[in-house]
């Protein structure tokens, strides 16, 4: 792989009573993207954070804002999210109903656009969006919850992910989000992703550790 591996802190594990100190001591640490969870309790078994605190998290970092929203309908809050200060917006074709409408909304805003695959989406959903797209985000775990295990069976979908990527000369981030660990780390890195996203192992053991978790996860190196 040409790209250095990225790592992509969920601030969902981090403190959220001080959430604008979690986000400077990450970023201090070395993460290179702040990844934001937005959950609403419809699409996804959770609810967690909207654009308001996205907006006052922003003056804390300067590192690449990267939106995962798990919401439905996501359309109405693109604009919201895009002048709040995120970077990239990634959203769900579950979700639906119109990815392709809501990638072009996106990119028409001026920032990159994302699609995430749950668990149990097949990659060929990828085949309709490619030259709208400036991320792909392989689920490892069904979301909704920091904290959950990897599901191996994803490593064959990024490997094929990656694949057609080369094959199409394509030069977007791959991104596996769930379950993503020091201990598997480099299986994922093999498999072809570049973006880490890492929640619980980013966040352990409070500020002191940060530097040290995001080292852990970057694999061989
Ligand atoms: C799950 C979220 C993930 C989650 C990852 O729906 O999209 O970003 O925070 O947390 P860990 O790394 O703890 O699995
Ligand atoms: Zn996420």
């Amino acid at each position: 792989m040409s790209t250095p591996v990225r790592i992509a802190p969920s601030i969902l594990s981090a403190d959220f009573a001080k959430l604008g100190e979690e986000v400077r001591a990450i970023s201090d640490a070395g993460a290179d993207y702040i990844h934001i969870d937005v959950m609403d309790g419809h699409f996804v078994p959770n609810i967690t954070i909207g654009p308001g605190v996205v907006k006052a998290l922003r003056p804390h970092s300067d590192k690449i804002f990267d939106c995962h929203l798990m919401i439905s309908p996501v359309d109405a809050f693109l604009e919201d999210f895009a002048e709040a200060g995120a970077d990239i917006i990634t959203v769900h074709p579950e979700a639906g109903p119109h990815t392709h409408r809501t990638l072009q909304a996106i990119k028409a805003l001026g920032i990159k656009a994302g699609v995430s695959l749950n668990p149990g989406t097949p990659a060929k959903m990828l085949d309709y969006y490619w030259d709208l797209l400036d991320l792909v985000l392989v689920m490892s775990v069904n979301p909704g919850f920091g904290g959950q295990s990897f599901i191996d069976s994803q490593l064959g979908k990024i490997e094929a992910i990656r694949n057609k990527m080369e094959k199409m000369g394509l030069d977007i981030d791959l991104q596996v989000d769930g379950g993503v660990s020091a201990v598997n780390a480099q299986r994922v890195i093999d498999a072809g992703a570049n973006v880490l996203v890492a929640g619980t192992a980013s966040f352990k053991g409070g500020p002191y550790q940060y530097a040290a978790n995001i080292k852990a996860l970057r694999g061989k190196g």
